[in-house]
């Protein structure tokens, strides 16, 4: 059985103590640093830009996850990719239709880092299956994008049941990763559902980061 994959949301770090908390989550056990880029019109917030990327990517031995919640996913993509990103994930929802969406997940792997496609709670997921060997990673929303500390909504384990069917029926290389209200509890769910890697932002800061993101690992 594959092991689950951590990935913290650096959206819950405590900024006061940035490299503290940097050196904690770099010893924790969790594989991906998860990166939240926010623009304030595909989503109301607004967060980090590439030059954090950058130094974060320093400062940790992680692969970097970037999850864009923007407009002009086209543009941005290649910015966070120049600044170090191993994985960028888009929203479907941001991009003219599927076709486009294609176009996108090639141009990224193009620059040898993978790629990833998000949905948000509503969007269903039948309209990527055809084109799932054309991405990495699906990423399903599993609160509705923009803020962190929001509870976990319970459908969205139906869409991760079909991919996961999808996935080991046609044999893809395709990770599913999670992101939105993710505990110890909820985690199990998801991972029993099928999840690869579980996002995790306000359950692995607060407190002792080493044993929370422990606590999502032996969650099985
Ligand atoms: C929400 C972000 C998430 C968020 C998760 O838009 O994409 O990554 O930080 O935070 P928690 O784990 O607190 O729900
Ligand atoms: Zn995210």
């Amino acid at each position: 059985m594959k092991e689950t994959m951590i990935a913290p949301s650096i959206l819950s770090l405590d900024y006061a103590r940035v490299s503290e908390q940097l050196k904690e989550l770099d010893e924790s056990g969790a594989e991906w640093m998860h990166f939240d880029v926010m623009d304030g019109h595909f989503v109301p917030n607004l967060t980090f830009g590439p030059d954090i990327l950058k130094g974060f990517k320093k400062a940790v031995d992680m692969v970097m996850d970037v999850h864009i919640m923007v407009d002009d996913p086209m543009e941005k993509a290649m910015m966070f990719i120049a600044s170090g990103a191993d994985i960028v994930t888009f929203h479907l929802e941001a991009v003219a239709n599927l076709e486009e969406c294609v176009r996108l997940c090639r141009k990224i792997r193009a620059q040898h880092v993978k790629a990833g496609v998000s949905i948000k709670p509503d969007t269903p997921v039948d309209g990527l299956l055809p084109y799932l060997k054309e991405m990495d990673v699906v990423l399903i929303m599993s609160v509705v994008p923009g803020f962190g500390g929001q509870s976990f909504m319970e459908e969205v384990l139906d869409k991760v049941k079909v991919l996961r069917r999808e996935i080991d029926e046609k044999g893809y290389d395709v990770l599913i990763e999670i992101d939105g209200g993710i505990n110890a509890d909820t985690g199990k769910r998801c991972v029993k559902a099928g999840v690869d890697v579980l996002v995790a932002g306000s359950f692995v800061f607060h407190g002792d980061i080493k044993k929370n993101v422990e606590q999502l690992k032996c969650g099985k």
